[in-house]
Order: C-alpha cells, then structure tokens, then sequence
C-alpha cells in the first residue's frame, strides 16, 4: 500500500477512533469494533457483495482485499471478463486478470461471477467485423460465439458460478437494442447465447442483465425474454437489475414494480451493479456510451458530501435496500458496482473528473450509516 494511503488511513483512523486491526498478515482494515460483518447480517436474506477490480484482487490495494474478504461472499469481475479484455484479437486470449479474479474468488469461498459472455461495449471490433469492415456473416459470428463461449466458460467450469450471459440487449423504448449481434443474428442471439454458456457449464447459473429496469417498457420486453426462453426449455436462473441510480432516479415504484414482474415470470432477480450518485444527475441512462463534457457546477461536492445530501443520499439507498430485504425469497444477490468511493466509476462517468459517492463504503473504506443500520436490523 502507498504511503500517501497508509497517512491517510492513520489520520482517518485516529480522527474516527476507528479500531485498526489486523486481520492476518499484514493487512490493516479500518473498521469501527461495532461494525456488522455484512455477509453475516444479510445471511439466509441474499449474497451480497461488489464488483472487484485487478488491483483489489491482486492486493496492490490490501485495505479493500481486507474489506471484501470481511465483508462480501459473493464478486463480479468489473472489467477483466468482457471479451474485449480477454480475446482482444482473434485467437489471442488474455487469462491472466480473469484468472487472477477467479482465483481470488475461490481462495476466499465466494460465489463468482462472470460478467459478460456478450455485450456490444468492450467488445472487440474483430468479432463482428471483416477486413474490409462490414459485418461478418450470420454463421462466422455464430461460430465465433460458440468459440469464444466455450472456451471461457469451460476454463472457469466449477469456478464462476454464475454468468451475466448476454447484458444491456433492450433498448429506452422496449425495442431490441440494435447491436451488431441483433443486425447480424436477430433476437436469436439471446437464445443461442444461453444455450452455448449452458452446454460448456451445465452447472452454472446463467443470467441476463440490464440497467433502467424501472422503465415500464424494459420490464415488459424482459418478462416476454423471460418467458421466451423459459418455453424454449432454457436454464435462466434469475435477471439482473443493475440499479444504477441517482438522486431522482429510479421511479421507486417502478423499480418494485418491475422486480415483482420478473419474479411473477418465475425467475429470481438480483442487484447486480447497484451505485447511487449523489450528484447533480447528468443523464439517467448507463449507457457508457453516453458521456459528457466536464461542467464544474455538476461538481459541487469536491471537499465531501454536504450533511443534507448526505442523509438524503443514505434514505433513498435504505429505500432501495427494504425493496430488496422485503423480497428477500426471490433476491439471489445484491451487488454494489465497485467497493469505496474512490473506485466509482461514477467518478469518471458521464463526465470526467468529478468526486462523487455512490458506494457502501466512503473514500476511508468506512461503512455508510444506511447499510450499516439495515446490516444490524437484518442481524436483530
Ligand atoms: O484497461 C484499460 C487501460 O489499459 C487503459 O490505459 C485505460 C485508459 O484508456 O482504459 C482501461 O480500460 C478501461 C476499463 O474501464 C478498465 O478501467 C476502459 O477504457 C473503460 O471504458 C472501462 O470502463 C468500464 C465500463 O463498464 C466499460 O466497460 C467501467 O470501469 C465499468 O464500471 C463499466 O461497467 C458497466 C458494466 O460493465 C455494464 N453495466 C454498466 C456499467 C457502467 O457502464
């Protein structure tokens, strides 16, 4: 760990008179000696747990190694498993990220999950395309998927427990989206994709994913998907709502609405990729496609959250959580996108360079009061 980090963490520590243990070898963990262990609280409820990234796998960053351990059972890789990562060309793979990931999963007793099989983002021109740049045909990309599919979920057979199949495939109007795995191959894609994954690991659960599911016309394009592929006699354990949020986004109610829709259809849900901005929204898209150029009023909170925000940040989160708790039968796992605020994407996303807080932990690894108070509720 840096020094810059170990100072920090000193400070913050001796401000917050914050316990400083270590938890094996020579890992420190900042963490308060009433804190609830969140995989203890939430026990018999769901798996909960984070998107992880390299550096938190591989211990360069041994204060959230600490955190994850001590808190999560279950992980998703944020990046290192989209195929643009590891078969950046074509008969070229590179394992070692995923590996590492998968690894650290395993070592700790984790439920691990690969995220995704097939996405039109991260993804890697020479799969869809030819040389001269058009489209490759319908059989070359089937062929391409099965290869790739197989290949990747056979390598992490009885590792990965669960795969985001296919991720992001409906568009804001409840239209497929026009991806060049739906232009090449139709909406036969989806099937195909889960009936590949499938095949390679008979064992593993195997999800769609998507954002913006409070949208009315997401949720019914996604109980017909469900519905679909349940009649084609396919294994489809659960759908993922990815619940990015903001401060006036999800419609709460929607959100509720399209969770008991899905589970109506028989399937299990999951907050697969949950974040919470407390800036002033940009977009209420997570399209990453959609960015944005820096505007420094969009930046308001560069020296920490205000009080006031702060506690409507963490009631809007409780909210969100109660959903899941109340639906706790049918919610397998709930995932927040990344593990401290500093790791947010949501920093760099839609618009480069801001400091926000979306994460169940702060920028000190300390646990925000929401979860922390649902953590000991769950436990009582
Ligand atoms: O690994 C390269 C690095 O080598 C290079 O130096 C650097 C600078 O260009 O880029 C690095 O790749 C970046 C990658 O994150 C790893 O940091 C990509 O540019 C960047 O686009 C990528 O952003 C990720 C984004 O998905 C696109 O894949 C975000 O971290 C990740 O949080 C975000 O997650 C997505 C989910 O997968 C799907 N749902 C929406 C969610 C938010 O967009």
């Amino acid at each position: 760990m840096n020094t810059t980090k170990t100072i920090r963490m000193l400070a913050v520590t001796m401000l917050a008179g914050v316990a400083v243990v270590s938890c094996g070898g020579n890992h420190n963990v900042a963490h308060e000696d009433d804190e609830p262990v969140l995989k203890e609280a939430f026990a018999g409820k769901f798996l909960i747990g984070a998107a992880v990234n390299d550096n938190q796998v591989s211990g360069k960053d041994s204060i959230a190694a600490e955190l994850i351990r001590r808190h999560f059972n279950t992980i998703v890789a944020e990046n290192v498993m989209k195929s643009a990562e590891i078969n950046p060309q074509q008969g070229v793979y590179n394992w070692e990220p995923a590996d590492r990931f998968v690894e650290f999963g395993v070592e700790n007793g984790m439920f691990v999950v690969g995220h995704t099989l097939v996405w039109h983002s991260q993804l890697a021109p020479w799969f869809v395309y030819d040389d001269n740049g058009r489209y490759v045909s319908a059989d070359t990309l089937r062929e391409r998927m099965r290869t790739y599919i197989t290949d990747v979920v056979v390598r992490y057979k009885g590792r990965v427990n669960g795969w985001d199949v296919v991720n992001e495939v409906i568009d804001d109007d409840g239209g497929y989206r026009r991806t060049p795995f739906y232009e090449i191959l139709g909406e036969e894609y989806i099937p195909y994709a889960f009936e590949l994954a499938h095949a390679a690991d008979p064992d593993a659960q195997l999800y769609l994913n998507d954002y913006a599911m409070d949208n009315p016309a997401k949720r019914d394009a996604y109980v017909r998907i469900l519905n679909d592929l349940k009649k084609r006699g396919l294994r489809v354990d659960a759908i993922g709502m990815q619940s990015h949020a903001g401060m006036d986004y999800p419609n709460i109610a929607e959100y509720e609405k399209s969770m008991e829709a899905f589970i109506g259809t028989g399937t299990k849900v999951m907050m697969t990729e949950w974040d919470m901005s407390a800036l002033p929204s940009v977009t209420q898209s997570a399209n990453i496609a959609d960015t944005t150029a820096f505007r420094r009023e969009m930046n308001p909170y560069t020296d920490g959250l205000p009080a006031d925000v702060d506690s409507v940040w963490n009631a809007r989160m409780a909210t969100m959580l109660d959903i899941a708790l109340r639906h706790s039968d049918d919610v397998l796992r709930v995932n927040a996108w990344g593990v401290s605020d500093g790791d947010s994407w949501k920093n760099d996303w839609p618009m480069k360079g801001r400091t926000d807080y979306p994460l169940l932990f702060d920028r000190h690894y300390k646990m925000k009061p929401f979860i922390r108070g649902a953590a000991k509720a769950a436990k009582n």
